[in-house]
């Protein structure tokens, strides 16, 4: 169908449905939490895919098939908009999800790099991810699509993931590696530096100790849920009132068991949340 076919025939989402957010995983929930911040009156339903996790080193195949199955997912719960919180599921497969679906949707990735083309001073930026997203060039090709007289550095910092799940945010072995990995970025004179990994903002204050106090770190999670509230404006569907007490606001849905996805949960967001309901992915 054409697009401008299919725009005409769509019907418009609804202002009180829920927003789709989705992740590899628990790490998805940091962008969760910016939007509970941010934009506190919308209901989410969020989807980690705990059975299939990571994404950071699968292929862009893999990484789109898997984001189609938790696009149709969401879409059951006709949510009114799409957050793709996983950085790498940002880099591999935004394209192919924006080209088959007729609901706003948002990746991590632009409002990261948009972030950081406006923080810069020298024009020497950094980016720390997962090794697909690194691979992938994506905050590249979008920095250099605003300045291409920007020079961009990535870095692939894959211990960094199991680090974090493991509680050991501010701990000496996460010090060390993370010493390792960015030394030859403080190295090379950035001056601002992507947390281009859904799990680096819980490392952020061992990750600014190390880069110093003249590195501007960029959280693409909290910039999303910035630009997901503009979104949602343009788009007439920002909630203004809070959801009625006991309309089940936000619902947390996952691929494998729930305990640690739970208690991760808990260790990061406020809201206490009880439970998470398992969902065989592999059926959408
Ligand atoms: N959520 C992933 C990302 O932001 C990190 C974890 C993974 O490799 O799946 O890239």
């Amino acid at each position: 169908m054409a697009e401008t076919e299919r725009r005409q025939n769509r019907t418009l989402p609804d202002r009180d449905a829920p927003i789709g957010v989705f992740d590899s995983g628990v790490g998805g929930l940091t962008v969760v939490r910016e939007i509970m911040r941010q934009i506190p009156n919308e209901k989410i339903i969020y989807f980690g895919d705990t059975a299939r996790v990571p994404y950071g080193n699968k292929s862009r195949k893999t990484v789109t098939r898997f984001s189609q199955q938790i696009v149709r997912f969401l879409r059951t719960f006709q949510v009114k908009t799409i957050v793709v919180a996983c950085n790498t599921a940002s880099a591999y497969a935004m394209e192919a999800l924006e080209q088959d679906i007729d609901i706003p949707i948002i990746g991590v990735v632009k409002p990261g790099a948009r972030a950081a083309v406006s923080a810069t001073g020298n024009g020497r930026i950094g980016v720390i991810a997962t090794e697909a997203t690194i691979g992938s060039q994506i905050y590249t090709k979008y920095i250099q699509e605003l300045n291409q007289n920007i020079s961009i550095y990535g870095k692939a910092c894959p211990l960094f993931v199991p680090l974090v799940e493991e509680g050991l945010w501010e701990d000496p072995v996460t010090d060390e590696i993370a010493r390792r990995y960015l030394t030859e970025l403080i190295d090379i004179d950035i001056d601002t530096l992507i947390l281009g990994c859904t799990h680096y903002p819980l490392i952020r204050s061992t990750l600014g100790k190390i880069m110093g106090e003249r590195v501007t770190l960029v959280n693409p999670a909290y910039e999303t849920a910035r630009e997901l509230r503009e979104l949602l404006i343009r788009h007439g569907l920002l909630r203004e009132e809070p959801p009625a007490l006991g309309s089940n606001r936000y619902q947390f849905y996952i691929s494998d068991k729930a305990d640690k996805f739970v208690h991760f949960a808990n260790s990061i967001i406020k809201y206490g949340i009880l439970s998470a309901k398992t969902v065989n992915i592999e059926a959408y």
